[in-house]
Order: structure tokens, then sequence, then C-alpha cells
């Protein structure tokens, strides 16, 4: 008799808490990216909110060219298929709506509750676990034209890693490692908590605006009030804008940021 994995369809729709996200679902024991898989199924009219998860990735992409991580059996990597309607010149604070729900999800799934914030977002994709990275979001649009078909939203979030390659030691985390003692974290009840909150989230910038997403995130936002650098600019984190451009006072003035990678600076 085959096992049925626990990433499988029929292991996580009977947990499943949302109305599109995952209720069409393609499991795979290993993949090139999600992302990739994602992308065809899209082209192919996959129904929106159809949900490609892997146990593994060859070729998991994160953003600036860089790879993704993904050993076998411990993590998730999974990609949704949204069709939203939203303009593209509307679409970079998505990114921002995405880190708020795995940021929410992942506090669901933290074995102690607090009630200050501890997981934060990194603008514009990563989330922090206690000033470490244990999820990064990549959003890749596929256009019809010059309009927005469909997104595909990938996500790589750690979940029961152990221990890192030692290129990520000191930068990454998982849900695992921040509590020890407090054992392995169930992967289907996570992807389930996961894509519930992201839904929410897409869904309130969608019908609200990305003002709602810019306002939650002023208690969320990873550096606000510290020096940090993104590209050439250097200056104070003040927040982000609702373009979804990130703020820095710098000594010229107030700069707003659309692209870059932020770092902290001493
Ligand atoms: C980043 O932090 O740079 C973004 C990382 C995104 C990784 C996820 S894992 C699932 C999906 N498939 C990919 O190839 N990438 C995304």
């Amino acid at each position: 008799m085959t096992q049925t994995h626990e990433l499988s369809p029929e292991s996580v729709l009977p947990l499943l808490q949302t109305q599109r996200y995952g209720r069409s679902l393609r499991y795979l024991d290993e993949t090139g990216s999600t992302n990739d898989d994602a992308k065809r199924d899209a082209a192919s009219r996959a129904p929106d909110g159809h949900v490609v998860v892997a146990d593994t990735q060859q070729t998991g992409r994160g953003s600036h060219g860089r790879t993704w991580s993904s050993p076998q059996g411990t993590d998730l990597y999974f990609s949704i298929v949204d069709r939203p309607s939203v303009a593209f010149a509307e679409l970079p604070p998505l990114t921002l709506a995405v880190g708020l729900g795995v940021a929410e999800a992942v506090e669901t799934l933290l074995a102690t509750a607090t009630s200050n914030p501890v997981c934060r977002v990194k603008w514009p994709n990563d989330v922090w676990l206690g000033g470490k990275k244990c999820a990064g979001i990549l959003i890749e649009a596929n256009a019809a034209g010059t309009e927005l078909d469909s997104l595909v939203i990938g996500i790589g979030l750690n979940v029961n890693r152990a221990s890192f390659p030692d290129e990520l030691a000191t930068t990454a985390t998982s849900l695992y490692a921040a509590q020890p003692g407090e054992g392995l974290i169930d992967r289907k009840r996570a992807l389930c908590v996961v894509l519930a909150a992201v839904e929410r989230w897409v869904d309130r910038f969608v019908s609200e605006g990305a003002r709602s997403v810019t306002q939650a995130l002023e208690a969320r936002l990873a550096l606000l009030g510290q020096k940090a650098r993104c590209g050439d600019v250097v200056g104070k984190v003040l927040g982000v804008s609702p373009s979804g451009a990130l703020r820095m006072q710098t000594t010229a003035g107030v700069r707003e940021v659309i692209a870059g990678r932020l770092t902290s600076l001493p």
C-alpha cells in the first residue's frame, strides 16, 4: 500500500480553512522550483488559489538571483496562483501583504503566545524571527498583453530545520530552532495556517487598498527607527509608503526607495 505524504491533498485538505488558497493542490515529492510549476499550471488555466507544494526543490529561487536552500522533509516550499483584479502599478505592496500574513501565521504556530509581535517583516520580502530570516517571498507576475493575468506567490518557510549551511548559519532560523525544546511542527498544519493568513491579507489588500497593509506593517516592520543601507541610500528607516516604497531619513532629506536589499548598519 502506498503511504500518503503529509503534504499531499488527502492530508492537507481536511485541515484547510481558506476560501480559495489550496482548494486545488498539487503535491510533488521533488521539483526544480514550485514557482515554475505554478507558472505552468497558471498558463494551463489552473483555478484561482491553486497551490503547488513540494517536499524538496533542486533549483529553488530567491530574489536578486539567489538560490533558496530547500532540503527534503523539513520545511515548506510552495507557490500560490492568484488572479487579483489589481493593475501592475499597484502590485508592489502586495509582497508586504503576503509578508504580514506569513508573520501572523508564524506567531500562531509558535508554541508560546506573546502579546508583542516577535515576527517581523523585513522590507520588501523577508520574514524575521528573533532578528533572523525564517521565510522569504518571491512573487512573479504573468502578463496578458498589458494586463495582469496571474501572480505566482512563492513562499519558503523554514519550519523544522535544525541547522543551516555555514553561509546561512548567522542569518537564518526556523520555527523549530527558534523555540528549543518545543519539538517538531506539523508541516501540514503550518501550510494551512500560512495559506489562511496570506489569503486574508491579500484579499484585504485587494478590497481595502495598500494603506490597510502599510498601516498594519508599522507594528511589524523590521529595522524601524534604525540605521540601515538600501543600495546607495543610507539613513534611518521611517516606514513604508502606500506605494510600497521604503521611506528613509537621510542627511539630504526623506528618500523613498523602491527596490534593493536592506541591511542594518551599526
Ligand atoms: C527570498 O527570500 O529571496 C525569496 C525566497 C522564495 C523561496 C520560495 S520556496 C517556494 C518558491 N519556489 C521558489 O523557487 N522560490 C519560492
